[in-house]
């Protein structure tokens, strides 16, 4: 048997009268890729909302390392999300007023490194990511693709064990996003993180072990998703 190291069971979450999830079961393992593929609005962004702690189920159980997080205070979820979790959005959401390195060494900051130390790392991290060269450069400089290598950097540089990722080329036409996309496997994979990838792409789907596809807040049975 496989040790889960982040298990949801029956999740349910409404938003007043939207029933985005009617009771979803999902599990990933350490080092795992899973995508979460399915038509817009089917619950995707809720279910990685609530796996990474940001939005609270309103029912169902969600484990990390054998840990009831809905039992958590607000507090300990995001030290939770500091420690052991890193997120990727559409939009990587770099700070524009700070340059590659400035914004992938924010996280280590805020943690409690040392300037030069959090900055080493950062440089690090972005040659990892292919775009150490673009260290000195502040967001607006860069293409998008550019963009999310730093932010993939930026979600990574604090080493967690789960990376929640929705639509993380969403934004970027295909070359670019399997670029990053091919990117952040190999990292995650030398890493040894779990991948919470949300997408409604078959060929960025295609780079998950495995796919679940939800339907309408549920998750689909049949399985028949988007990897072709
Ligand atoms: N903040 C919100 N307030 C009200 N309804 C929402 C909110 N966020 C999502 N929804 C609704 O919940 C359902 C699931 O949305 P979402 O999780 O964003 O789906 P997906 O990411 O698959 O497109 C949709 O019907 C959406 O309109
Ligand atoms: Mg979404």
């Amino acid at each position: 048997m496989t040790a889960h190291l982040l298990t949801a069971t029956g999740v349910q979450k409404n938003y007043g009268p939207t029933q985005a999830l009617r009771g979803v079961d999902f599990s990933i393992a350490a080092g795992e890729i899973v995508a979460v593929t399915g038509p817009s609005g089917c619950g995707k962004s809720t279910l990685l909302h609530c796996l990474a702690g940001i939005l609270r189920a309103d029912a169902g159980e969600i484990r990390y390392r054998d840990q009831d997080i809905g039992l958590f205070s607000e507090a300990a979820r995001s030290r939770l999300r500091r420690s052991d979790f890193g997120v990727l959005f559409q939009f990587g959401q770099l700070v524009p007023e700070l340059t590659a390195a400035e914004n992938v060494a924010l996280p280590l900051l805020l943690a409690g490194s040392g300037r030069q130390e959090a900055r080493k790392a950062a440089i690090g991290w972005l040659d990892r990511f292919g775009v150490a060269d673009l260290a000195d450069k502040r967001p607006g400089a860069m293409s998008g693709g550019q963009q999310q290598r730093c932010a993939a950097a930026r979600a990574l540089v604090t080493e967690p064990q789960v990376i929640f990722a929705d639509e993380p080329t969403g934004a970027l036409d295909q070359l670019s996003g399997e670029q990053v996309l091919g990117a952040m496997v190999q990292v995650v994979r030398d890493q040894g993180a779990a991948v919470v990838l949300v997408t409604h792409e078959a060929t960025i789907a295609a780079y998950a072990d495995r796919e679940i596809v939800l339907r309408d807040g549920a998750v689909d049975p049949t399985g028949l998703g988007v990897t072709p």
